[in-house]
Formats: structure tokens, sequence, C-alpha cells
């Protein structure tokens, strides 16, 4: 009697330890997979070439007299869109409307000024027509928060700066207005170039 009970209480005990085993090991099993899932992505993601590289191109062409390789052409961007000549790509067509933009008020196009606002935002991606309709030196209202305004600096005390902008096959009116910009709304004294 007592033996049995003991055998059984052995039994089930067992029978608990085989349980715990199997769970263990299903856990294990799918730990190592999970880590060699993780595994091969990173090697996929290191072997995987960049998408430039990917560009075929024309080694030789295109380098101007100190060697250095250029692209010329502009930015299309969007997807597949514009199939604009060469003649519309390059034409600067800035012809500021008076009032157009000042204040940062936006610009109002027609409906048939839609259609080549589409048309030419492969362009940049960005609305050049109405880029070129504000002028460069448009006004803009002082965005700045009323605690930052009342702060006063003495320029005469801050070094100058040298603004250097960067840009690549940039539409002539936004890359203007963003010169124009810092000319007019830095202090003289202290813009150096
Ligand atoms: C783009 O225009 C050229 C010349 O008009 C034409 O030969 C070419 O098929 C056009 N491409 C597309 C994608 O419409
Ligand atoms: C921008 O320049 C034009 C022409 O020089 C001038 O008439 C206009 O007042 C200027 N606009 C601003 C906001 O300074």
């Amino acid at each position: 009697m007592l033996r049995t009970e003991f055998g059984a209480l052995l039994c089930r005990g067992r029978k608990k330890r085989i349980v715990t085993l199997i769970l263990i090991l299903i856990f294990l099993i799918n730990a190592m997979f999970y880590v060699s899932f993780e595994l091969y992505n990173t090697v996929m993601r290191k072997n995987k070439k960049l998408w430039y590289n990917r560009l075929k191109y024309d080694k030789n062409s295109y380098v101007d007299e100190s060697g250095m390789r250029v692209i010329v052409g502009h930015y299309v961007g969007g997807m597949g869109g514009g199939n604009l000549s060469e003649e519309i790509m390059h034409t600067n067509n800035y012809s500021p409307v008076p009032g157009a933009g000042e204040g940062g008020r936006p610009v109002q196009l027609s409906p048939r000024e839609l259609i080549t606002a589409r048309e030419l935002y492969t362009l940049h991606s960005y609305n050049i027509l109405v880029s070129d309709r504000i002028a460069i030196n448009r006004s803009l209202p002082d965005m700045r928060s009323d605690s930052c305004r009342s702060v006063v600096y003495d320029t005469e005390e801050l070094p100058t700066a040298s603004v250097i902008i960067v840009f690549h096959n940039e539409a002539w009116s936004t890359l203007m207005r963003t010169i124009m910009s810092v000319l007019m709304r830095s202090p003289q004294l202290l813009l150096k170039q």
C-alpha cells in the first residue's frame, strides 16, 4: 500500500519533470531559431550593396578639369512623372509677381497653371512655378517667440560667421532666396562671408 502510493507519487513527479524538460527544450529551440534568424539578417544586411552602388554610369564621363566626377542634369523627383526636355529643365523662369508670397502668404494658382506646376514638380520635388513667382527678397514675418525676440545681443562682442550653403542642381529662385534671406536677416557686422 505504502509502496504503491510512493510509486505513484514518484511517477507523478517524473511526469512533471518531463513536461518541464520539454518546455525548456521548446524554449531553447525557439531561442536558437530566433538567434540564427537575427544572425542571418545581420549578415545579409552587411552583404547588401548600397542602393547607389547599383546605379550604372560611365565612370569616364562627366569628369571636370580637376578630375572630379560631377553629375550633370537635374534631380528628377517623384516616380516616373514628367518627361521634360533639356530646354525646360535648364530654363530660368524666375519672374516675380509683385506681392506674391510677401509676408509668407500662400500663392494661388489657376487650374491651368496647376497642370504645369504638377509637371514641373518632378524637377525639384517642389512647386517651382510658385517659387519663380515669389521675389527672392520677399518679406517674412518674425516667427520668433516673444521670449526670443526680447533678447538683445551685443553684436560687437559676437564672433563673425561664414555661411556655407550646400546645393546640387538647385532651382535658381529657391537658392537665391536662401542667399538673400541670409543677407537680409543677418546683422551685416557678423556676416564675414
Ligand atoms: C519623352 O519624350 C521623348 C521626346 O519627345 C520621347 O521620345 C519619349 O518617348 C518620352 N518618354 C516618355 C516616358 O514619355
Ligand atoms: C525687393 O527688391 C525689390 C527691387 O529691388 C524692391 O522693390 C522690394 O521692395 C524689395 N522687397 C523687400 C521685401 O525688401
